[in-house]
């Protein structure tokens, strides 16, 4: 559908472009033969020259306006839904990441995981990946019924996590006071001649109520580590391929034994780390506010996910890299309260969903309806500044909205296939 109206545009594009150059063609001739017939002839009458100017004039405007309208369209196919103008798509061409595998991959990437993998992630910024990121992990391995054995990992070189993370354990409980350092960087999932158990031991935390939390930083090192590990695969001097490389890591026996969820925090970008998490995840949860602009970019990052589960729809040479991926919902964060508030954004849940449902591709790889998570994340003055020092989840006050996330996430988990979780 989106090919289609794409292809119909780009058809009307040639044609009236052509048809301008044509009256431009024309208009100019028009121009140089009245002067020429002036000149040589003695015609005086200026009824020429007006008119022809007259169409060089209108000739030069539509061409201009056409070529605007044109670099402002290259790439992009608007979706045809009740507020048309509201989500421009641009193509997800992303193949590089599609590269071809080859049979050495074959076993990693058939494998499954008998525990939930959950990335969270959208390539919009600032949407609360990290906030949920770093409560979802506290929910999880702190609740007082069955605490869970948390595996956290931060694969933003921004490390906005890793910072909440090593800030706050010693503030943790009543105030008492715990050393804490996070030994462990996110680099070693992705070396190959470290063993899973050594991997395992270096990211345990030493802090009592944390027994079973485990955590991987990170920092601006990361950013080089992926540009270079992606450039030597790319260019053939990698032969291992680095996109199942944290997948590889996280299927392994130790991890899976020694973690009931293991919960990933990406940056607002598709580079090497990003990639390899979202081959690795069992499901993403996909935070968004509820601009318009957020809302375009989740559904672009949706088709890009797409994409990497199904195999790229337009080129085709490519593989799926994550084809048992799902996405396990949405969640509007850092909105306002007030009736107004909750009216406009369960409208613009309500057209984005009408809009991702119709597609075939998003389609198979949303939940069942509802995408959206009943509970939304309020922006909080006391969830703000408590997050500047440590994680919110922690005070009281705070839990409620990361408790009610925190379950509805767990039913989802348990309803699709995880019965034991
Ligand atoms: N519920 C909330 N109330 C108030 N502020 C919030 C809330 N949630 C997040 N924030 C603030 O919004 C900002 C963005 O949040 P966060 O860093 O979690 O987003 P992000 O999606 O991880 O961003 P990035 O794309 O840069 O990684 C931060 O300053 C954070 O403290
Ligand atoms: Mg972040």
């Amino acid at each position: 559908m989106a090919g289609d109206s794409k292809r119909l545009f780009e058809t009307f594009n040639l044609v009236a472009t052509t048809l301008g150059a044509i009256f431009l063609g024309l208009a100019t001739a028009f121009v140089v033969g009245a002067a020429y017939n002036e000149r040589f002839e003695g015609n005086s009458l200026p009824i020429w020259q007006i008119t022809s100017g007259a169409a060089l004039l209108v000739g030069v405007a539509c061409g201009a306006l056409l070529f605007r309208r044109r670099k402002k369209e290259t790439g992009g196919t608007t979706v045809g839904i009740a507020t048309d103008d509201l989500f421009y798509v641009p193509d997800s061409s992303i193949s590089v990441w599609l590269k071809p595998t080859d049979g050495s991959t074959e076993q990693i990437r058939r494998a499954t995981s008998d525990i939930p993998i959950l990335l969270i992630a959208n390539l919009k910024g600032g949407v609360a990946k990290t906030m949920l990121s770093a409560n979802i992990a506290a929910y999880f391995s702190t609740r007082q019924e069955a605490p869970k054995k948390v595996t956290l990992i931060d694969l933003d070189y921004q490390g906005s996590l890793s910072k909440m993370i090593q800030r706050d354990l010693p503030l943790l409980s009543n105030g008492e006071s715990a050393e804490f350092t996070v030994a462990c960087s996110v680099e070693s999932l992705f070396d190959r001649d470290l063993s899973d158990s050594d991997c395992l031991l270096r990211a345990e935390t030493d802090f009592e109520e944390f027994k079973s939390f485990r955590f991987y930083s990170c920092d601006y090192g990361f950013d080089d580590f992926e540009v270079i590990r992606q450039f030597e695969w790319l260019a053939g001097i990698e032969k291992h391929d680095v996109r199942f490389l944290l997948r590889e890591r996280l299927l392994s026996e130790e991890f899976q034994k020694n973690s009931d969820i293991i919960i990933i925090d990406t940056g607002p970008r598709l580079t090497l780390g990003s990639v390899n998490a979202i081959a690795a995840a069992t499901h993403v949860f996909v935070p968004t506010t509820t601009d318009t602009r957020s809302l375009e970019a989740t559904r672009t990052f949706l088709a890009r996910l797409a994409n990497l589960k199904f195999g790229p729809e337009q080129v085709e040479d490519g593989d799926p890299i994550a084809p048992n991926l799902k996405v396990i919902g949405a969640i509007s964060t850092i909105v306002s309260g007030g009736s107004a508030a909750e009216e406009s954004n369960s409208r613009l849940e309500r057209t984005l969903e009408q809009a991702l449902y119709t597609e075939d591709r998003l389609g198979a790889l949303l939940p069942p309806r509802p995408l959206f998570f009943p509970t939304r994340l309020r922006k909080a003055g006391p969830i703000f500044d408590t997050a500047q020092t440590s994680i919110p989840f922690w005070s009281s006050n705070n839990r409620k909205p990361f408790k009610e996330i925190g379950e509805e996430l767990e039913s989802r988990l348990i309803h699709d296939c995880f019965t034991n979780f």
